[in-house]
Order: C-alpha cells, then sequence, then structure tokens
C-alpha cells in the first residue's frame, strides 16, 4: 500500500479550488460581447428545455460608477412648466436622492406608506443585490409563474424606484436582462434570435452548495411557447428613463449595453416579405399574452415599437455600427408613423368614410387601401365614437380590422408622440367623454368592449379567464393608471388622472392590491386575480409621483420630432 504523501490533504484542497476557479471563470465569461465572439459566450443547458444559468454577474457592476450626488430641483407647479420643459430631452437631468425610504409628503399617505412598503416586500435580491421585482405575492393561490421578474411588469417598479432615488436596482436589473439576451435560446430544437429578451427570470437558491442561480424563460414554459416582443422594447425605454433620470451615461454607452440594443433592433428592422411598416407580431406577444386577438400587427406593439426606435435614436452612439442603424431607424419612423397615423387612426370622419367606402377598388389611387368591408364594422363603434375624439384601432391587415380600443397602445402612442398633439388631444377627449366605458369604478379596461357570448371562447382559445369583461376581454387593469397619468400630464389634461387616481385610492390598498377587476364597470376584484400585484402597486405610486411633481414625466416621454410632422393630414380630429 503506497504511504499517503504528506502534501496530499493540500493537493486535494489545491486541485478543488482550482476546479471552483475553473467553473466560476467558465461562468464568468457569459457576458455579452461583440460580433462573431458573442456566439463562443453563449450557454446553453439542455437542448428540450431551456435552463440558463447566471453564475457571476458583479464584473458587469463593478465596471460602473457608483451613483454621483444629486441636487434636489425647486419643485414648481405642473401649469407653470411647459412639456419641453418638463422633459428637457436630451440633456439627462439628475433627480432628487432620497434613498432607501419615500420622500417625506407621501409617508402621511396611508395608501402611499402601505404600497411602498408592499412594493419593498416584492423585492429580488441576486447575491445580496436587488435585481428586480416578483410579478406578485400573493401566497393565498399557486404561484405559478407570478414568483418571477417579468421584464414589462418591472417597468412601473423601476420608475417608481427611480422617481424616489433608489437607481441601484434599476441598474442591476438592465444588466442582469442583458446579460440574459446574450445566452443562447433553443426551444424544441429551435433556436430564437440572438436579440430576444427573456419574458421572465427567477432567481433559484440552491440549499446544498449555498449558491444561487438565475433562470430565464423566453416563453418556452410560462407563456405558452410565445417569445415576448415587449420585452426588448420596454428594456430599451427602461435604459432610456434610467439614463434621463440619472443623468448616468454610463451604463447605455458599455459596448454591451449598445450591442444589446443593436441585437433588439436587428430582429425588429430586418426586411423580409412584409411590406408592412408595422411589425407583425405572434398571437399575444406583449402584455395582453393570450390568445385574444393580438396577432399580425397589434397597436400595443407598434406603439412600443415606436418608442424604443426613438429611444434607441438617443441611445446608440454614433460610431460605425451606430450611423448605419441610425439610417435604419430613422427610415422606419417615417413609414411608421405615415402608417399609423393613417391606417390604425379612426374618428368620426373616418368611420364615415369607411361605412362609405367602395371595396374591390383597383388602383394606386384606391381610397380603401386594405379593401375593408363596411360590414365589417362592429355596430358597437357607432355608438362608441364620440363625435369630439379619436383613437387608434386595435389591429389593421388586408380586410381584417379590430376596432377595439387599447389603452397600453393609445397611451404609449401619446408618450412616445406617434399620435400628432391633435391626435392626442383627441384620445384625451375620448376618454374623457367615453369615462364610464374606459374608467368607470375601476381605472382601466386594458380593451373595449369585451368579446360576448360565443366569440370570447373561439377568440381567446376558450381561456376561461377571459369570460366577458373579465381578464383580457375587456378587465380593469390598474396597472393602466401610470400610463394614463402620464398620458394626461403630456396633454396638459391633469385633472383627468386626479378623477382616476381617487377612484382607484378608494379601494385598491383595502383589496389587498389586485391584478385586475372584473365587470362592465369594473366593480368585482377579478375572478381569478392574484393580490399583491407588483406593478398595481408600482403603477399607483407612479401616478401619485408624477402627478405631484410632472418633471418625472421627461423620463418616460418623448416630444414630437420636427421631422416626423405628418405631411398629409387624413382626417378632421386631427387638423388644427
Ligand atoms: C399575466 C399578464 C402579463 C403579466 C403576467 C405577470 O400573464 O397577462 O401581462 O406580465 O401576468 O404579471
Amino acid at each position: 500500500m503506497l504511504a499517503s504523501p504528506p502534501g496530499r490533504p493540500a493537493i486535494f484542497f489545491l486541485s478543488l479550488a482550482f476546479l471552483l476557479r475553473f467553473w466560476d471563470r467558465e461562468s464568468k465569461d457569459m457576458s455579452p460581447v461583440h460580433g462573431d465572439h458573442a456566439s463562443q459566450n453563449r450557454n446553453t443547458r439542455t437542448q428540450e428545455t431551456v435552463v440558463f444559468e447566471i453564475v457571476e454577474d458583479s464584473d458587469f457592476l463593478t465596471l460602473l460608477d457608483r451613483p454621483r450626488p444629486v441636487s434636489v430641483e425647486k419643485k414648481r407647479s405642473f401649469d407653470e412648466r411647459s412639456f419641453s420643459e418638463l422633459s428637457n430631452i436630451g440633456s439627462p437631468c439628475r433627480r432628487s436622492s432620497f434613498l432607501g425610504s419615500p420622500r417625506l409628503n407621501y409617508e402621511s399617505h396611508p395608501v402611499v406608506s402601505d404600497a411602498w412598503e408592499t412594493l419593498r416586500r416584492s423585492v429580488v435580491h441576486f447575491r445580496g443585490q436587488p435585481v428586480g421585482t416578483l410579478a406578485a405575492v400573493d401566497h393565498s393561490v399557486e404561484e405559478l409563474n407570478y414568483d418571477q421578474v417579468f421584464v414589462r411588469d418591472f417597468v412601473p417598479s423601476a420608475l417608481a424606484f427611480l422617481m424616489n432615488g433608489e437607481e441601484e436596482i434599476v441598474k442591476n436589473f438592465l444588466l442582469k436582462t442583458l446579460r440574459l439576451q446574450s445566452l443562447e435560446k433553443i426551444v424544441d430544437r429551435f433556436k430564437l434570435g440572438e436579440g430576444v429578451m427573456p419574458a421572465s427570470f427567477k432567481v433559484l437558491h440552491d440549499p446544498v452548495r449555498n449558491f444561487e442561480t438565475i433562470t430565464a424563460d423566453f416563453g418556452e414554459s410560462a407563456i405558452g411557447r410565445v417569445a415576448p416582443v415587449d420585452s426588448g422594447f420596454w428594456w430599451i425605454i427602461l435604459l432610456r428613463a434610467y439614463t434621463k433620470s440619472t443623468g448616468d451615461t454610463s451604463v447605455s454607452e458599455m459596448p454591451e449595453c449598445q450591442n444589446g440594443i443593436r441585437l433588439i433592433l436587428d430582429l425588429c428592422l430586418s426586411e423580409g416579405f412584409d411590406t408592412f411598416p408595422t411589425l407583425l407580431c405572434a398571437d399575444g406577444c406583449c402584455m395582453i399574452d393570450r390568445r385574444m386577438g393580438v396577432y399580425g400587427y397589434p397597436i400595443e406593439i407598434q406603439a412600443l415599437f415606436f418608442m424604443a426606435l426613438r429611444c434607441a435614436l438617443v441611445l446608440l452612439k454614433q460610431d460605425n455600427c451606430g450611423k448605419e442603424f441610425v439610417k435604419r431607424i430613422t427610415d422606419r419612423l417615417h413609414a411608421l408613423s405615415y402608417h399609423m397615423r393613417s391606417y390604425f387612426w379612426l374618428d368620426l370622419k373616418q368611420l364615415n368614410d369607411i361605412y362609405r367606402y367602395k371595396t374591390e377598388e383597383y388602383s394606386h389611387t384606391a381610397v380603401n387601401k386594405f379593401n375593408v368591408m363596411p360590414d365589417s364594422l362592429p355596430d358597437w363603434v357607432f355608438d362608441f365614437m364620440p363625435s369630439r375624439g379619436g383613437y387608434f384601432i386595435g389591429n389593421v391587415s388586408p380586410a381584417r380590422m379590430d376596432f377595439r380600443w387599447f389603452c397600453l397602445g393609445n397611451c404609449v402612442a401619446i408618450l412616445s408622440s406617434l399620435a400628432t398633439p391633435e391626435q392626442a388631444s383627441a384620445i384625451m377627449d375620448l376618454i374623457e367623454s367615453r369615462w364610464e366605458e374606459l374608467v368607470g369604478e375601476m381605472p382601466l379596461k386594458i380593451c373595449y368592449p369585451a368579446f360576448e357570448s360565443h366569440e370570447w371562447r373561439i377568440v381567446t382559445g376558450c381561456d376561461p379567464k377571459n369570460t366577458r369583461w373579465s381578464y383580457h376581454n375587456g378587465g380593469s387593469w390598474p396597472v393602466l393608471l401610470w400610463l394614463l397619468t402620464a398620458a394626461c400630464i403630456k396633454t396638459g389634461r391633469p385633472q383627468i388622472a386626479r378623477r382616476a387616481i381617487e377612484l382607484a385610492e378608494n379601494r385598491l390598498s383595502k383589496d389587498g392590491w389586485p391584478e385586475y377587476y372584473d365587470g362592465k364597470l369594473g366593480r368585482f376584484m377579478g375572478k381569478q386575480a392574484r393580490k399583491y400585484q407588483t406593478w398595481s402597486i408600482a403603477g399607483y405610486l407612479v401616478a401619485k409621483m408624477m402627478l405631484e411633481d410632472p418633471s418625472h414625466l421627461g423620463m418616460i416621454a418623448l416630444e414630437e420630432d420636427e421631422q416626423m410632422k405628418p405631411l398629409v393630414k387624413r382626417s378632421a380630429s386631427w387638423t388644427s
């Protein structure tokens, strides 16, 4: 028998240390890099189902400066300031620096302090650092995927934190999700595009190794194999909001971030057979992530697409790669704004024109460009359309229009200035005159109207959550309050937001911050709604903070671009 050499235990520990270091280095190497190197750094753990692991990320974070000290702006009331003054586009402005606790003037408000407390309970940490918020913290029902950090759900949380001077969690989130984007994404042996951002991610704790990892979902498990088209857009929009609000350009200027933006855009700007300047999308690829008439060219995605393109223009450096993208973005923005403002826009005049359309026209001079059959106009739209007002309809495609109202798309159209100033005020006019239908007793309807009788079964694939006036089928979602408030401030109508916030305030906290409400007026707590739904809480806080200090609007709104002013005016409600 060989005698144990004296140095054996030491060698054993040295080898163990080497192995651990090697494993650690392998994982560290996962940071996104440019061009060809990117593929070497992708990580696929399994072929059939995708589980991605992020093992070490602190390298990204240490590259960045700590937040710099900031000065607190003197507040003026909203009416004293114009939007351009509020948004100060182009020059990022630092905001107030209340770290870790809500601003003093909010503490006395019981609903606000309840909201902050509940929001903080949803914060997710990864290796000691805050990286996001859970979709909901409701232990009374099955968690399903609500225990994950959703990209879209985190946006209102991020805005609340930014408005409160808490930047770290937002920076960490942006960098963590960027890491996830750089991984190889395989669903059923099919490789998704490089730029795809996850729908959500989850931090897993291994109690044996006492080690944390992150798994991401690109739509392959949580939401019926629909890759989220909106995640990449929200990521770009949030990156601009972070940069604008903190004045910290070091994150967006990182080569990894610049590359991340380009990868997202590459997916959306690529040319194919499609002649539409809008973006062709899969069913249920956004907030309405189920079959619910979200197909083809949904307004929700087109508006986010437009906003993300405009944010990317601000964020992209004009180096060699950047220049080419700037050209592609500008061209697309022109085509997209023309298309949306002309074909998606509906007001009384336009409705009347469609009602009298000739069909089967053949020639370049055709008026009925999409060959819409007047008989396909639904009855409700004639009652719904006020004399003053208008909106962007749900979807446009040959002979097939979805005339429904969608809240998120219309609000984002206002915020991004996809809507001309006249269209933006027409949308606000519509909300005012159709208050009962769109706001009712709980802001706001995700879409209007609901599909009734058997129609919902056909359109939703029989998802029982989508019975009429529930969930995605005409349910009322408190999260939309922040979008409405931002749109109200941008159009100079803060009193509309005030009314809506008062309605929500009376019930939200008492009801335990539900995910959605049901019924024509939103009087009932959603049949299957989660409680303590984080974006209901954060949406309320953002709305409150924006009304209190409208200069916050600048981080989430863009002024009209002179170059995109419409040359052709099509309809009465957007001529001045
Ligand atoms: C539902 C919503 C989706 C949201 C998710 C988590 O699936 O449709 O928009 O991201 O819940 O809250």
